[in-house]
């Protein structure tokens, strides 16, 4: 996820395009940069860092008035987030210059065949390979070069470009990440996102998938990518600028829930192959490696913790190999037996959490394998591992982890996947099956978001109810886990995760008509045993909620005041889709006692103490 902001017309282009990254900074905020019409060339000026770090580096150099311009702030996905790999990138001759967010999956292959015709790279981004490509095709008109590269380039791409021979002018494309034009008076504005230019008008259109825009001081023209001109809708912008940054949802959190589906298509995104078999490019080089473990640990903290929890199952029943987890606080101090032929895996969203990365440290001094799972490329868990898989879940502003968690357990399935295809510890057949599951995530999160609604009632209900536990067995024990660790940081309710079947000795003392349960039953090898542990929690009077598969109500029906269900997946893979009416009902519960969400009381996004 990467900001986006272009303005051509009669005022100073930088002026407009610094307030407008600004806006867009939660879009992404390690690096950025604008590119502005300089005489008869375009300047460039990028900044590892935030935008007040650019603003620093803008005003140490001579800017001089111009109306055409398009700046960045980036949010790594390929290349470290530095000064180089910041955009606007150029090409060989400085006349194309390019912002882009998303991935270009076919970018090795793009890019190695550019260099084979002679053309020089400055970084180590996917996006590179578009200026270069335009280069080649500077007799076309800039609208055309850009359809031609949508036609080339494979993955989600929202692309701004500028060319030294056409002032005046800013072409777009879009194909699966976002792009809007802000349609003002004289003046048009590009932008990944309304906030982009909501300051200057309120008129705007949505550019579709699979269309390029070319935009003047007083034409906006959108075509597909054969070139036909395709009518506009133009609409009129009633949110407040507060609003648009929320996406017209009433907190970060909650736009951070819906953008799942999307987030873990970008997790997706390059790692699964044509025929249809998990293919991890990033760990393609310690294959041999990975075929010597003979033991993995995972560490991580909080909600990475439980998508370690997950991990483990995934990974012995995918693998065969022991797995142990660890809460990486207390890792190093229970003198883990580990030696090179252990892969230790760190999960960090943030990958900055000192507790982590003191167990990763741990883990190196003993020579072992380290894996990272982070949503943060070049942080101190990625740099200090021997493989990274990034989650690409974007920016996530809300404190309590929604979208990096989904995006941990997907990374994490597919690590299991890897292993068991490079150890052939199960057949490919079976493992292309489980790929088929993890590939429906995407529409069945979103089937999930799309029956919201049937939680609020649940919401208001137990709104001020005191003590709440969440059980499970199996994959759905991480489920209730999460689902408690959201309720107790965002509502403030006492809330425990416990295994289902351990309630019996001691927890069960506790329950009375006060309690409420979540029975999570969604994992169909345990369900029985679940739902004879709930009947327990009901005849010592608690108030039973119920998470279960589509299709299993009626089992559910004798004990369950309420039912939520999610739509059937395969074992283990289904967590994803289960936590999302968790992360929901903690949310709800939280909206009702009109709590502040974003910013829960005594925590903190990145925990960099011990
Ligand atoms: C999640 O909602 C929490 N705020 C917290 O438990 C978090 O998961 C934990 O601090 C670990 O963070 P990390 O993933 O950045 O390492």
């Amino acid at each position: 996820m990467c900001g986006i902001v272009g303005y051509v017309g009669p005022r100073s282009a930088v002026d407009l395009l610094i307030p407008g990254l600004a806006r867009l900074e939660y879009r992404g905020y390690d690096s950025a940069g604008v590119a502005f019409q300089d005489g008869d060339g375009i300047a460039v000026v990028k900044q590892a860092g935030r935008i007040a770090d650019l603003e620093r580096s803008l005003g140490k150099v001579e800017v001089r008035a111009s109306n055409t311009g398009i700046g960045h702030t980036r949010w790594a996905t390929h290349g470290v987030p530095n000064t180089i790999n910041a955009h606007p990138h150029r090409d060989c001759t400085g006349t194309v210059i390019v912002v882009h967010n998303g991935i270009i999956e076919n970018w090795l292959a793009l890019k190695s065949e550019l260099e084979g015709r002679g053309h020089e790279f400055a970084s180590d981004t996917d996006t590179e390979v578009v200026a270069h490509l335009i280069e080649e095709m500077a007799d076309l008109p800039l609208a055309e070069a850009v359809r031609e590269v949508m036609r080339q380039a494979e993955g989600a791409l929202a692309l701004g470009v500028m060319r030294s021979t056409d002032p005046l002018l800013l072409v777009g494309g879009r194909r699966g990440s976002p792009l809007v034009v802000g349609i003002g008076d004289g003046e048009n504005f590009l932008g990944s996102d309304i906030p982009a230019f909501l300051e200057h008008t309120r008129k705007m259109a949505v550019i579709e998938d699979d269309r390029v825009v070319a935009i003047t001081p007083d034409s906006v023209e959108i075509t597909d990518l054969a070139g036909n001109v395709v009518e506009t809708t133009e609409r009129f912008i009633e949110w407040d600028l507060e609003a648009a940054e929320k996406g017209g949802y009433a907190t970060f959190m909650e736009k951070e829930i819906y953008e799942q589906p999307k987030a873990i298509s970008d997790t997706l995104r390059g790692r699964i192959n044509q025929s249809g078999m998990v293919s991890l490019e990033e760990l393609g080089h310690l294959d041999e490696r990975l075929r010597e473990i003979d033991k993995v640990f995972v560490v991580a903290c909080g909600t990475s913790f439980h998508a370690a929890m997950m991990a483990k199952y995934a990974i012995e029943r995918w693998t065969r190999l022991p797995v142990e987890i660890d809460i990486a606080s207390e890792f190093r101090y229970r003198d883990p037996v580990l030696d090179r032929r252990s892969l230790v895996i760190g999960i960090s969203q943030s990958g900055e959490t000192l507790d982590t990365l003191a167990a990763v440290r741990y883990a190196r001094a003993q020579r072992s394998l380290l894996l990272a799972v982070s949503n943060v490329v070049d942080s101190a868990l990625a740099r200090e591992a021997d493989a990274v898989l990034y989650t690409r879940a974007g920016p996530e502003i809300g404190v309590a982890a929604t979208k990096t968690f989904t995006t941990q357990l997907v990374a994490l399935q597919l690590i299991g996947l890897h292993l068991a295809r490079v150890r052939g510890s199960i057949d490919e057949g079976s493992i292309m099956n489980l790929i088929k599951g993890v590939r429906q995530l995407p529409e069945l999160v979103q089937q999930t978001l799309d029956r919201a609604g049937e939680i609020d009632a649940i919401a208001a209900k137990f709104a001020d109810t005191r003590d709440v536990f969440f059980l499970g067995r199996s994959g759905d024990f991480p489920v209730a886990m999460e689902g408690a660790l959201k309720l107790k940081e965002i509502a403030y309710t006492r809330a425990e995760g416990y295994a289902a079947g351990e309630m019996k000795h001691g927890p069960i003392a506790l329950i009375d008509e006060n309690v409420l349960v979540v029975g999570v039953a969604t994992d169909s090898r345990v369900r029985a045993k679940t739902l004879s542990n709930l009947q327990e929690m009901k005849a010592r009077g608690a108030m039973i909620v119920v998470l279960a598969e589509e299709g299993t109500e009626a089992e559910m029906a004798g004990v369950a005041d309420h039912i939520l269900t999610v739509p059937a997946s395969p074992d283990l893979i289904g967590t994803v889709t289960a936590v999302v009416p968790l992360q929901l009902l903690a949310y709800q519960i939280a909206t009702v006692k009109g709590l502040d969400v974003d910013k829960p009381r005594n925590l903190a996004k990145t925990v960099t103490v011990e």
